[in-house]
């Protein structure tokens, strides 16, 4: 039995990856070491594997569970925007896979002292890395109106975004936004349950995931830890991302497709004259988990597996 975090798609994940023995495959995501572990376990007996996590705790936790792996397996507290400085740093120069199991996991929303959870009541602070950047306490009582409006509807794509705002600024006259309960209990206030045409979830859900991007560049980071991808794989080598919201997808449905592209001239160029080769093959289809696993974890809900290989060029 998993403990903690169950690891998302692992099958899908592992088919996707084809980790072969022999093979240098780089995981960005640790977080519990779900998938991390499987990934060695296909690479047995000399597989190695190089393991991010921009959380400390994460890092400090999966050392443990992975100690039987000895020094097949390397890992760094790191942000995956490095990728391409920290994987040459650990040997990792030519890799066969990399995977991107994106957002935060069930170790992350369970610990109330990190606020990303709507009924912690430690610190609204939503750090992955907490020794960078500042919390999201720190953003609600020092953005105006406006400036919270925007962040929420380009990071949350939130309907109400101008009335949760005008509320958050409301309430800090009285008293700091200090816990994810009390920001939760806000919006439940002000938002309706659920907004017309979309599926039921807890109206707060769309502004804490607009908070967490911001506090920690997530959008910025994947595009970063992408780009670094495509330079670290060898022909042949498979890219695959697990993403849990339609700006994360996004985002990867397009960088995929333009390196599946190459050329960046302008279709009216009669030549290219950029000189960028296609470097990616996207292979199949995007992945859903099938009903059984919604049913034996309903955190996958969301989850969309996107995968690709990288070719010669
Ligand atoms: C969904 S969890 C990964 C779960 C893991 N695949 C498993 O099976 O247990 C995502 C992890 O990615 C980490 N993370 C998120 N953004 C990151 C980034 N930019 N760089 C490094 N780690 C990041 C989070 O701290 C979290 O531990």
């Amino acid at each position: 039995m998993e403990e903690g975090h169950l690891p998302v798609l692992a099958e899908e994940v592992i088919s996707m990856l084809t980790p072969a023995p022999g093979s240098l495959q780089i995981d960005a995501t640790v977080g519990g070491g779900g998938h991390t572990e499987r990934i060695l376990e296909a690479t047995t007996p000399d597989g190695r594997l190089l393991g991010l996590d921009a959380d400390g705790a994460a890092i400090t936790r999966v050392r443990l569970r992975l100690e039987r792996f000895g020094d097949r397996v390397v890992l760094r507290e790191a942000n995956f925007r490095e990728l391409g400085r920290v994987a040459p740093e650990e040997g990792f120069t030519r890799v066969d896979g990399v995977l991107f199991d994106l957002g935060l996991s069930s170790f992350q929303l369970a610990d109330a002292e990190r606020g990303f959870s709507f009924r912690s009541t430690g610190p609204l602070d939503m750090r992955f890395d907490t020794s960078r950047g500042v919390p999201a306490s720190e953003l609600l009582a020092t953005l105006d109106a406006a400036e919270l409006t925007a962040l929420f509807r380009r990071f949350g794509e939130e309907p109400f975004a101008p009335r949760i705002a005008r509320a958050i600024v409301a309430a800090r006259r009285e008293a700091p936004i200090e816990t994810a309960q009390q920001l939760a209990e806000l919006i439940e206030g002000v938002a309706p349950a659920r907004p017309r045409g979309r599926r039921r979830i807890h109206p707060a859900t769309r502004v804490f995931q607009a908070l967490r991007i911001a506090v920690n560049e997530e959008l910025d980071a994947l595009q970063a830890g992408l780009a670094a991808t495509v330079d670290l794989l060898q022909p042949g080598g498979r890219l695959v991302v697990l993403s849990y919201h339609s700006l994360e997808d996004r985002i990867v449905k397009r960088f995929i497709a333009t390196e599946r592209k190459g050329c960046t001239c302008p279709p009216e160029l009669p030549v290219c004259v950029c000189g960028r080769n296609p470097r990616l093959r996207p292979i199949g289809k995007p992945i859903t988990p099938t009903p059984a696993e919604l049913a034996a974890n309903p955190r996958s809900r969301s989850a969309r597996l996107r995968a690709a290989e990288r070719l010669a060029a």
